[in-house]
């Protein structure tokens, strides 16, 4: 799968695929280079983000030959249960939300639309799944990047305190026209 937006012009080699537990070296990286050091997660509760899913669901790899230069973890959640930082993922039942877990992109390969590209892909996958709904919270002032996606807070909801101070849980419908 290629990433057809902008970034065609200018990076016409990156695809889009499958997130991997063999991707985890590049992820680690990647979250590192990123994010603050109280914001990172460990290598096995990745893991379990990558492979406690139902069947056939997968999370996004962005590519560009053998560099992972974005990815983006989401998987189906229950919204009556508060999304956790750095707790390993158990397989959930009756999930009725998608949580967009977390989405990176490299330095080197920003301002591409390779997150908005991963973005739409998860959201289309949560569909496809029956969920009508995403949820997501915004940390280190990102709010402003999703509300452009169409999210919008969920008022007075509290978030892990782990998240930091200004993390905002955010939603938005998968069935709005005009889609990411
Ligand atoms: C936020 C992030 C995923 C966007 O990735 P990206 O591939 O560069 O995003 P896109 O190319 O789809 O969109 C780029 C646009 O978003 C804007 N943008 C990026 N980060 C932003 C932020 N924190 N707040 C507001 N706008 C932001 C860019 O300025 C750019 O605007 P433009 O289209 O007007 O030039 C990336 O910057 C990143 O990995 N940030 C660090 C991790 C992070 O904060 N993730 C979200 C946590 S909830």
């Amino acid at each position: 799968m290629s990433i057809e937006n902008r970034s065609q012009t200018r990076a016409p080699s990156i695809g889009m695929r499958a997130l991997r537990t063999d991707d985890l070296p590049q992820v680690l990286a990647l979250q590192a280079s990123v994010y603050p050091s109280s914001l990172l997660e460990s290598g096995q509760v990745l893991a379990s983000k990558i492979s406690f899913v139902p069947a056939g669901w997968t999370s996004l790899a962005a590519c560009d030959g053998d560099t992972l230069c974005a990815y983006a973890l989401g998987y189906p959640w229950r919204s009556n249960l508060q999304p956790s930082w750095n707790r390993p993922l158990a397989l959930q039942q009756d999930c009725d939300v998608l949580y967009l877990h977390d989405v990176a992109v490299s330095r080197a390969y920003a301002g591409r639309g390779i997150a908005n590209a991963l973005v739409s892909q998860l959201m289309r996958q949560g569909q496809q799944f029956g969920l009508s709904r995403a949820i997501l919270i915004a940390v280190e002032g990102a709010q402003r990047y999703w509300s452009r996606l169409g999210f919008v807070a969920i008022p007075a909801a509290s978030t892990d305190p782990a998240f930091g101070d200004d993390a905002v849980l955010m939603q938005r419908e998968l069935t709005l026209p005009g889609a990411v």
